[in-house]
């Protein structure tokens, strides 16, 4: 019998530097996709798919994160005064649906190293892994969505999307098998190919469901050519000891990790707030994309 999940470890530590200068004194992950910041779209995913036990595994400048789902007792009693109770209900629910806890990564080791920081928060159970990146919008939630392929195969499953060629060497990459239903079993993966070493073109994205047998997994995964223990490395290494699922989410994903991929996030989910929708598509239609285009 497959255990239930409870938890789901949140990478947060990274530098942001793609974001500079707007990430020097603030996280990436506070950053809005219309008010909302990109970490809470992975938090409510988590919750709504029946995991409510949070691990944020954070760094050097990232408290803003911790703030953010923290009661704040001077914003409530404000929202209370001024009888702004629909705002005073949402900023309630972020700190009362979940636990949340903290452990500090301490150096960037990579993804694999954030995993076994986690360990002793985790224990000896099944876990989620929510790169926060990825917001996906899904019905059902994407984590719910894997939760099911994990209890049916009771074995970890790898959130897969199929990309471009010219995109596959940013991704953890597999060699699979299809099973039907958009569910593969993995035979081989391989961190970050070359495109002509990738062996398809099914890339893992941000959402991992793990068992608790990888962190000894990780233990034995030495760093790679960049100093960093890979979570894609820790999992080939699995692989030898029991069997791997992928799955293909049903859903839209955005990788907001990219300024490109953040912009489409802005402008999708505006286009999906039934409050903004509306002035929002009469503004993006009146544009003159050719006037305002810098050459
Ligand atoms: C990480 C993983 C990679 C995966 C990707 C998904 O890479 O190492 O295997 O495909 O997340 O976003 P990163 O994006 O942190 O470089």
């Amino acid at each position: 019998m497959s255990q239930p999940i409870r938890k789901a470890v949140f990478p947060v530590a990274g530098l942001g530097t793609r974001f500079l200068p707007v990430t020097k004194a603030q996280p990436k992950e506070m950053l809005p996709l219309v008010d909302k910041p990109i970490i809470q779209y992975g938090v409510e995913e988590a919750v709504a798919s029946g995991v409510s036990n949070i691990i944020l595994v954070t760094g050097r400048g990232k408290n803003a994160i911790e703030d953010h789902f923290d009661v704040s007792i001077e914003l409530e009693t404000f929202l209370e005064s001024r009888g702004k109770h629909d705002l005073l209900a949402e900023i309630r629910k972020i700190s009362n649906m979940i636990n949340f806890a903290y452990v500090r990564q301490g150096e960037p080791l990579g993804l694999g190293h954030a995993v076994l920081v986690a360990r002793e928060l985790v224990g000896n159970e099944a876990f989620a892994v929510i790169l926060g990146d990825d917001v996906i919008d899904a019905a059902p939630p994407a984590l719910s969505q894997m939760i099911k392929v994990y209890r049916d195969l009771d074995g970890p499953v790898l959130a897969v999307e199929k990309i471009p060629p010219e995109e596959i060497s940013n991704y953890g990459v597999i060699d699979a098998v299809p099973l039907g239903g958009g569910v593969f079993e993995i035979r081989d993966l391989i961190e970050k190919p070359s495109r002509t070493e990738a062996p398809s073109d099914l890339a893992i994205i941000g959402r991992y469901i793990l068992t608790p047998d990888i962190f000894g997994a990780l233990d034995t995964t030495g760093k790679d050519r960049t100093g960093e223990i890979q979570l894609t490395n820790g999992l080939r290494h699995l692989l030898t000891r029991r069997r791997l699922y992928a799955y293909q989410i049903d859903g839209v994903r955005h990788d907001t990790g990219n300024k490109l991929g953040f912009l489409k996030a802005v402008v999708y989910f505006a286009l999906r707030r039934p409050d903004i929708a509306a002035p929002f598509r009469e503004y993006l239609q009146s544009i003159d994309i050719d006037r305002l285009v810098t050459r």
